[in-house]
Formats: C-alpha cells, structure tokens, sequence
C-alpha cells in the first residue's frame, strides 16, 4: 500500500488505501460501542486544527477523533479572524511556524488539519509544511476525509461499494464534495453517476473530462424525479450562496428548487428502489433541500453519516501518524 504523507485530494485515496482505513474505521467503532477503554494510537502526537472557515461537523469530529485517540488538539476559534493572517501573514508562513519549518524541535504541531476559503490553499500549505496536512475543505476545490466517510456511509448501506447508481444533486458547481466522491468512486467498479443541478451550478469541467477518460457511467439532468428511481443513494448538498455571484442564477433556482430537494414525493417516489438519501450538511433551512417532513424518515441517513465521520477520522489519522514516525 502506499505510504500517505499529506492528504491533498480524494485521487490519493487508492482502494488499498480505502480498504485499510475501513478496516480500522470498523475496529474503532467497536471499541467505541464497548466504550472499551482509552486508545493510545495517537499518544505523544499533537494536532493543529486550522479552521479558516466555519464548520461543525469536520472540525469537531476530527477534534473527537484526535482525544479519541490520546492525542492533543491546538486551534483557534477563527484561523480568518484570531490567527497572525488578521495582522496580514501569508498562509504559508503560518504553516511553516506551525510545522517548525526552523526548527524541528520547535515545532507546534504533528499534524495540521486545514480549512481554507481558497481552492489550492491546501496543496500551498503542502508544499511548505515539514508536517502532514490533511485537506479538510479548500474553497470549491476538495473535501477527501468527507469523501472517505460518505464511501464508508454508501458501504455500510448498501453493503458493497460498486456496482451502484447514485445520483448528486444541488450546487454541483461549487461543491467541494461532490467532487471528491465522484473521483473516489470512479475507482470501484459498476457506479452509475447521475448529476443533477439547477441552471448554472453543473459539475466541473476538470470533472466531467476526468470521468469521460476514465470510461464512467453518468448523465447529468436537471430534476431529481427524472432519476431517483433508478439511483440507490441520493446525495443531496445545498446551494452555496456565498460563492455564487449570479444573483440571477440564484433566483432562478428559488423558483424551480422542488426539483433538488427530497420532498415527499421524491421519497415516496423512491420507495420501490429504497435509495438512501446523504447531505454531508449543514442543510440550508431557508431552502430546506431535505425537507423537514422527511428529514426523519428511515431512509434520510445524513445523521449517522455524520456519525461515521469520528471512527473514519481515527482510523485515517491513524494511518498518517503511523506512517509520520515511519
Ligand atoms: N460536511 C461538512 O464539511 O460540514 P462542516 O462544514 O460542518 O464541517
């Protein structure tokens, strides 16, 4: 298996890679049922959770995972607002100071956790950083931990991770998610894609070409009804407003966004196939993609795949931590 230093993009995430962290993902969240005593795998390491964007899920989970673990956690409330970048330092002086870039036994932390508004700010971290970065959310560019609990999400479903349709709807332009599952994806065997988007919030170019390369099943539509019968997993995310530009486009979506949402009728509708519904969240509630009268019906599993995010997170710091002291 290859050796993981920094986790930058979901096309690092091999299947052996996959199979591994499902496996210690799997073990962790045994002893994690038993509530079977303190772990120790991350014992003596620190971790620099660098948050320059709000989030609730990534943050807390990978900080659970970490104490989860016997490690230790430094961060600040609001990279953007409390770290040196408010006095003007270049992202990559901050990541240099933290990785101990001068001087290794002054370093801060082991590992540094990432969350940026900029698409590339990862990979830029990367290049500096004497630590592991782990990419957890760079602008509309990639989400990979989030692409890894929603493969483990998918598996524990369905039980198998090919030979599937799924069908990906709402902003697909802007989501750094979306992404990152169709790259991973594209590596099992049998996955059907189905994009569907409101006007002017369709898959990347990068994406779409990527795929065709790859000789990948999928359509891209505009209603989610047109395909929910055919798909077993709805991955449903939410418009992001504050990358969209067009306010035009945005109006426009108001006026047709039964078409991106799980009503009632798309669930019933769905109720021969059984499809899971997933939103990696936060859920807009001025939207209401997931509308509240179906948000806890059984086949709405966007909580437990939130879950799933603390034992996919241990086992994959797990691996980085491993191969670190390597
Ligand atoms: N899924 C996700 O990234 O959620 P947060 O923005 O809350 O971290």
């Amino acid at each position: 298996m290859e050796k993981i230093h920094h986790l930058i993009k979901a096309e690092q995430l091999t299947p052996p890679i996959i199979g591994w962290i499902f496996q210690k993902a799997e073990e962790f969240e045994k002893k994690l049922q038993q509530k079977a005593g303190s772990l120790e795998n991350l014992k003596g390491a620190t971790v620099c959770s660098l948050f320059y964007e709000e989030s609730t899920r990534t943050r807390f989970s990978f900080e659970r995972a970490v104490y989860n673990l016997g490690g230790t956690v430094i961060s600040t409330e609001n990279a953007a607002q409390f770290s040196a970048a408010n006095k003007g330092e270049s992202l990559e002086h901050t990541i240099k100071i933290i990785s101990g870039a001068g001087l290794p036994h002054g370093r801060y932390a082991d590992i540094i956790i990432l969350r940026h508004p900029e698409t590339g700010a990862a990979q830029k971290a990367a290049l500096v950083s004497k630590v592991p970065v782990i990419n957890a959310g760079d602008g509309s560019g990639e989400h990979p931990s989030q692409a890894l609990l929603d493969a483990y999400t998918f598996k524990k479903l369905l039980g198998r991770l090919e030979k599937f349709n799924i069908c990906f709807v709402g902003d697909l332009k802007f989501s750094r998610v979306i992404g990152s599952d169709a790259i991973l994806l594209s590596q099992y065997p049998g996955i059907k894609m189905f994009f569907v988007s409101p006007k002017g919030f369709g898959i990347k170019d990068e994406l779409r070409s990527s795929l065709q390369k790859k000789n990948i099943a999928f359509e891209e539509t505009d209603d989610i009804k047109k395909v929910i019968e055919k798909s077993d997993i709805g991955y449903i995310v939410r418009v992001q407003k504050n990358r969209v530009a067009d306010q035009a486009l945005l109006e426009e979506y108001r006026q047709n966004k039964d078409n991106f949402a799980v009503t009632e009728e798309v669930y019933r509708m769905s109720e021969k196939r059984g499809t899971f519904f997933c939103h990696p969240m936060p859920v807009d509630e001025r939207e209401k993609e997931i509308r509240p009268e179906v948000e806890n019906l059984p086949r709405i599993k966007m909580f437990e795949q939130a879950g799933y995010g603390i034992p996919v997170r241990m086992a994959l710091l797990d691996l980085i931590w491993q191969n670190q002291k390597i």
